[in-house]
């Protein structure tokens, strides 16, 4: 009798928030990246994606259910993830002829964000990566994370740090098969555990421009852009990578800050522009900002991904000073007050993400 079984896994993946974004692609096939980027994995326990992948011969065709609707799955970008991985899987089948082979199987993927899905809050990064690594254990490919964050990679960039918990880099490489453009943990979660996330949820609707046509557009018209590759990025990465060595939340502030205007600025020099901010977003902005001039030191940093919402960094030990600026605004500010939620989060541990 034909086997009709249904084989099955499941697991979570954490969002991250860049402190020095990625927004460039060298090779768009590839998805191979104009810049470094550095970013903060945020805990499973507040935001995540979570998928489960299923494979069985009497399935019809390959299948994404996406928050409980159908999700195209034809796209290039995780044709080239599913791909990899099932030729993982029959090379593991053709060593071993007791494997089922499920390579040959139809896959149904199905995934939920418990967060707002293409807002500017990485849920494509969270995405990919659980996509990867539900479908990798439903193999049982015996693969590494950082073989996992090259794969992810291929599906969304920012995937490829979402394997990893705690401080992450994005090394852009320079060969052509990017097999060098890497994810690495530049610390653990445990050498800095007081970091914290605020994150506002200013809109919860889908970003009208997407994160890779908008990077498209600014490297292909955005002269900014070329001075944010050459000067301003890899000064913000090493900035960076100090400031988190020596935990030196002052100067993590205000690279995190400055490379989110930049970021902002090459897209409003892309031709069109393209702006994700919008009037609360800046508001949260001068909110920070009043915030750190209030306490004579900076105990906020604010970053913006491709979407208004915000997220603002800062230590527990000003949680009371944060929390107490933000949640009366919360009330108070007609764009927060509809529709808005807040998460407080903290840093992923690596342990959890293995
Ligand atoms: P975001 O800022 O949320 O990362 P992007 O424009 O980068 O927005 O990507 C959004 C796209 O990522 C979605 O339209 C969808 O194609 C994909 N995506 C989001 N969540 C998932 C998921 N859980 N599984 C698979 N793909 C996902
Ligand atoms: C602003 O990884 O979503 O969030 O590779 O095209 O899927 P694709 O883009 P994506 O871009 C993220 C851009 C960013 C900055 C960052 O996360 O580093
Ligand atoms: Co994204």
């Amino acid at each position: 009798m034909a086997d009709t079984k249904v084989y099955r896994a499941s697991t979570t993946a954490p969002v991250n928030i860049a402190v020095v974004k990625y927004w460039g692609k060298r090779d768009p096939k590839l998805n191979l990246p104009t810049n470094s980027s550095l970013s903060v994995t945020l805990s499973q326990d507040d935001l995540r994606t979570l998928t489960t992948a299923s494979c069985s011969s009497a399935y019809k065709e390959d299948t994404l259910l996406l928050n409980g609707s159908p999700s195209d799955l034809t796209g290039a970008r995780t044709q080239a993830c599913l791909r990899e991985l099932r030729s993982r899987r029959a090379a593991l089948e053709s060593n071993d002829a007791s494997l089922p082979k499920l390579s040959t199987m139809p896959l149904l993927l199905v995934s939920e964000n418990n967060f707002p899905t293409a807002a500017g809050l990485a849920s494509s990064a969270a995405g990919f990566a659980a996509l990867v690594r539900a479908t990798a254990d439903l193999y049982e490919l015996p693969a590494s994370p950082t073989e996992l964050s090259l794969i992810a990679r291929q599906g969304s960039g920012s995937a490829c740090r979402s394997l990893f918990g705690g401080y992450v880099a994005w090394r852009h490489g320079s060969q052509a098969d990017g097999l060098d453009s890497k994810a690495v943990e530049v610390a653990p979660a445990s050498h800095w555990p007081t970091m914290r996330a605020l994150i506002l949820v200013v809109s919860a609707a889908k970003k009208g421009v997407s994160s890779t046509s908008g990077m498209q557009q600014t490297v292909a018209t955005s002269g900014l852009f070329k001075q944010r590759i050459a000067d301003v990025v890899p000064a913000n990465m090493e900035t960076m990578e100090a400031a988190i060595a020596a935990k030196d939340f002052a100067k993590f502030a205000e690279v995190t800050m400055r490379d989110s205007n930049s970021f902002h600025a090459t897209c409003a020099d892309t031709y069109p522009p393209i702006f994700y901010m919008n009037d609360v977003s800046r508001a949260a902005v001068r909110a920070v900002e009043a915030i750190n001039a209030a306490a004579g030191r900076t105990v906020a940093a604010y970053t913006f991904d491709a979407g208004p919402n915000a997220v603002i960094y800062y230590l527990e030990e000003d949680k009371e000073t944060i929390l107490g600026t933000f949640y009366p605004l919360l009330q108070d500010t007609d764009g927060w007050k509809d529709g808005a939620k807040v998460f407080k989060t903290s840093v992923e541990l690596d342990e959890a993400v293995a």
